[in-house]
């Protein structure tokens, strides 16, 4: 049966470009992306029966339907649905009753399988439809007069990055809260246990090159084991580094008891870094030491460029994301020969920094530049990368300049 009302809407969610802060999510440490202004929409109609059903125009991705009730069944793993079944399957086990179905068309012009979380950014969207379709309002979360409440964005965040690990990543919360959090101009600091966002302005003339390195970097295909392990290795790591903080408990641990392991945030802050991966080191294995000394490096140069960006030091900015891919490629071995060529065009033609962003193991590389060397460092990239690759110049999908972009939300067309 469908609906009578003819209503048609558009749930708008972007991709996100992580500016420094990379694999340090799911370590409970905190990230520094923006949301940017290419985005995944569903251009959507309320249906009565609860069902969805979605096409594309593209013809990569073909047409599906299935019933909003549990058990919400996974399709063959690579399947674009699966990310709205993602969603689904994560309001569901919320408790909210999806009555009411949608059907609709997905597109968008965020690239895909290209670290640039086009697939959070559909797993937003679903869920931001299918919240429209059945009376959900989603807000900043304050209490309302009648007292009622809508979901508040952090929730549906939280709730969001639990739900896509239904398709296979044990990801931390850092996509789906840059989606829903996004603030034009600015660069957003997310913080986990609980989720928190704080958006800090990005200075004026400057601006983030993104380079693909044309290698896929798909969340539920081959990268997934390999972050998968990475995931793994760090916990590994910290359980076993807890001999080597002093009294064998963690700095800042206050009344725990002491076989209690520390978190990476509590090492992250330490007085004495050095010393920490000093005794450490002499703990670990050699592959765990390099994972740990990762995460707890990434974890001071993200509080470090924030406040460079605060000070408006973007020399100093870029010269933080550059240690970063350095420590991503040797430590936490996530680079690949093609992120490290686009870094050193980028450097060497102007840009200020350049890293790897996203997980790695393929996808986009991001270049800070200002408004003088966004050229150059374009051209140089087209000329030195794309060129001997592509026999010819990069589509704007390839080589573009990402603007700090809003939140993701629902409007009637
Ligand atoms: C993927 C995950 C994120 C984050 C990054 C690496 O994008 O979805 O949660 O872990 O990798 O920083």
């Amino acid at each position: 049966m469908r609906s009578r009302d003819a209503a048609r809407w558009r749930a708008i969610a972007p991709g996100r470009v992580n500016l420094i802060g990379e694999h340090t999510d799911y370590n409970g440490l905190p990230v520094f992306p923006i949301a940017i202004d290419r985005d995944v929409r569903i251009e959507f109609r309320v249906v009565d029966d609860p069902v969805v059903r979605l096409d594309s125009p593209s013809a990569r991705f073909a047409p599906f339907a299935f019933q909003l009730k549990r058990p919400i069944e996974p399709a063959a793993q690579g399947d674009w649905s699966n990310y709205v079944r993602a969603a689904a399957r994560g309001l569901l086990e919320h408790g909210i009753s999806l009555k009411r179905g949608i059907e609709g068309t997905v597109s968008g012009d965020a690239p895909i399988a290209s670290g640039l979380s086009s697939s959070s950014a559909l797993v937003v969207a679903s869920a931001l439809a299918l919240l429209k379709a059945n009376g959900v309002d989603v807000d900043d979360g304050a209490a309302r007069g009648d007292g009622s409440r809508a979901m508040s964005r952090l929730e549906l965040a939280a709730l969001m990055a639990r739900a896509e690990r239904f398709v296979g990543l044990e990801g931390g919360g850092m996509d789906q809260a840059a989606c829903l959090h996004g603030v034009e101009g600015h660069a957003l600091r997310i913080e986990f246990d609980p989720l928190r966002v704080t958006p800090v302005p990005v200075p004026d003339g400057w601006r983030w090159v993104v380079a693909s390195s044309l290698v896929r970097a798909e969340k539920s295909a081959g990268a997934r084991g390999r972050y998968n392990e990475r995931a793994r290795q760090c916990r590994e790591a910290l359980a076993a580094s807890v001999g080597a903080v002093p009294g064998g408990q963690a700095p800042n641990s206050g009344n725990r008891a002491t076989n209690t392991a520390p978190a990476y945030n509590d090492l992250v802050s330490a007085a004495d870094p050095g010393g920490l991966l000093r005794r450490v080191r002499r703990i670990l294995s050699p592959v765990l030491f390099r994972r740990f000394r990762h995460v707890v490096t990434e974890g001071r140069r993200v509080a470090l460029a924030e406040q460079a960006m605060r000070d408006v030091n973007m020399h100093r900015f870029g010269q933080l994301m550059v240690r970063s891919h350095e420590s991503l490629r040797d430590d936490y071995e996530v680079s690949t020969g093609e992120l490290d060529a686009i870094v050193g065009v980028a450097l060497e033609a102007g840009a200020a920094g350049a890293r790897l962003t996203g997980a790695g193991f393929g996808g986009c590389a991001v270049a800070l530049c200002d408004d003088s060397t966004v050229a150059p460092v374009m051209e140089a990239l087209t000329a030195r990368f794309y060129k001997p690759r592509l026999g010819g110049p990069p589509t704007t999908d390839m080589l573009f300049v990402a603007k700090p972009g809003g939140g993701a939300g629902v409007q009637e067309m």
